[in-house]
């Protein structure tokens, strides 16, 4: 975190605990109920993903500005919750204190405060420290103790990947001795965040979000994602979820409107500049702006195709690349798009273009900058070096901004 701070880079967590939106009285804990509006499938048949253009309504008041999130307040889907409940021999009629020492039944517990989906290493600590771990079953207490403490970390992180609560406690039960105990072993089930993919220039009433419903299989069971999976198969139009607004001050259209903008958005990283197109064409905003999309295949994975078509062909969207990964041989990524258009890009970033990127941490936003600062050394006939302390003045005059998760 230390390192992104120095870079000028802000990130928003999924455990952000700055949660207010623009003069909103909604809060992460203190939600609207919103409603699910539009619930649909933007990727085709035969694409390997399942991402969702979701619109939810919005009180009266609710204000937010393109770069902003909403946060969504998932629930356990209830059969996790019963094989859950199932394994540990309860009911689900026990009665609990909640982390606010409200007393709710159990089974209300398991859906609604404690995230019984993705396992971490403390979860396996806490487990292990439980009185009745000691005698526990399956593969036995020693087993367990070889999952914990600072010297098994990365035994314990293999465990953990691609396992969940239900995974642990089939494999060492008998733990658990009474329902209150899972509140000392498991973290709190906290809302998920996604960009902002609307204008609220053009959709008032309405907040709109692109999802990607997660779903993998692993050590034997097929899984989902707690929030993207209720979104993806329990949230019908009509359905009601709790969600808040998130300002991001540092995702942020330049104040000028005639700014000339490039926005890079692979897969749902498309979201924020989905927002920002909108707005400038409903503001009439005379800046240029620049576009580069990439996805798996152009047949099923082209997100809002007819939208970014239609916007391009009226000319709000003055220049559109498309890097389709899977549609040849070699994968062809955003990152190769920027670098074969270096010399007009690097003439954009002269005439003091804005740069934003947005989806993937781990690796685009990476590949990406690194692409960035060899267009910037060629079209200056410098070093990299020079282009560093380039991209360091457009940090600094907020013209290289992030959105990375
Ligand atoms: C600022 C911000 C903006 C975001 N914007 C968006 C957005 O616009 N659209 C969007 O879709 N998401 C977005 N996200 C991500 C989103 O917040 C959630 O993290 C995402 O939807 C997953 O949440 P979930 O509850 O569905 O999954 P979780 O229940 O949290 O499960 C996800 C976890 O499952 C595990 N997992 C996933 N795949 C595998 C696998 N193949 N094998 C093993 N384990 C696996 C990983 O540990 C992963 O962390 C954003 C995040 C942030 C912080
Ligand atoms: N926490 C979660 O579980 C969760 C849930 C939803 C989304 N996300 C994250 O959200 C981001 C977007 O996910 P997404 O599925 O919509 O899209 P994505 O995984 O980012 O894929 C979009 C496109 O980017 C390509 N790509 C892969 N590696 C790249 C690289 N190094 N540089 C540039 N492009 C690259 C992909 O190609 P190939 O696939 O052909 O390599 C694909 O064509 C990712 O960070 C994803 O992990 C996380």
């Amino acid at each position: 975190m230390a390192d992104k701070a120095a870079m000028g880079i802000t990130e928003i967590s999924n455990t952000a605990t700055e949660t207010t939106g623009e003069q909103s009285k909604y809060t992460r804990n203190n939600p609207f109920q919103s409603t699910v509006l539009t619930n649909y499938l933007l990727t085709g048949e035969g694409s390997e993903k399942e991402t969702r253009h979701i619109s939810f309504s919005l009180d009266a008041g609710m204000t937010y500005t393109p770069g902003d999130a909403v946060g969504v307040i998932p629930e356990n889907r209830a059969e996790a919750v019963s094989e859950v409940l199932s394994a540990l021999g309860f009911s689900g009629d026990e009665r609990v204190l909640d982390h606010y020492k409200v007393e709710i039944g159990f089974e209300e517990a398991l859906r609604t405060r404690l995230a019984i989906g993705k396992l971490t290493r403390g979860s396996v600590g806490q487990y292990a420290k439980l009185p009745g771990a000691l005698l526990c079953g399956g593969n036995g207490y020693d087993s367990l103790k070889l999952l914990c403490g600072p010297d098994n970390k990365a035994r314990a992180e293999e465990y953990c990947w691609g396992r969940e609560f239900i995974d642990l406690i089939t494999d060492f039960p008998g733990a658990v001795t009474a329902p209150q105990e899972l509140f000392n072993v498991l973290q709190r089930l906290t809302p998920r965040m996604y960009s902002i993919a609307s204008a609220q220039a053009m959709h008032p009433d309405t907040v709109e979000t692109t999802v990607r419903v997660v779903r993998y299989d692993s050590h034997g069971r097929a899984r989902q994602g707690v929030c993207s999976g209720q979104m993806g198969e329990r949230a019908d139009v009509g359905a009601a979820l709790p969600i808040f607004l998130h300002s991001n001050q540092n995702f942020r259209l330049p104040d000028d409107p005639s700014v000339p903008i490039v926005m890079v958005g692979p897969g749902t990283g498309i979201a924020p500049f989905r927002a920002f197109l909108e707005h400038r064409q409903a503001t009439g905003a005379s800046g240029d702006n620049w576009l580069f999309f990439g996805e798996q295949r152009r047949a099923f994975d082209y997100l809002y195709e007819e939208q970014f078509t239609a916007m391009h062909n009226a000319g709000s969207l003055t220049r559109l690349d498309t890097a389709f990964s899977r549609d040849q041989g070699r994968k062809i990524y955003v990152q190769d798009r920027i670098t074969e258009n270096g010399t007009e890009l690097y003439a954009w970033l002269e005439q003091g273009a804005y740069f934003y990127v947005c989806g993937d941490a781990s690796r685009m936003a990476k590949d990406v900058e690194t692409a960035l600062l060899d267009v910037i050394a060629k079209g200056s006939n410098g070093t990299l070096d020079y282009a560093a302390e380039y991209l360091a003045t457009m940090k600094k005059q907020k013209r290289y901004q992030r959105d990375v998760y």
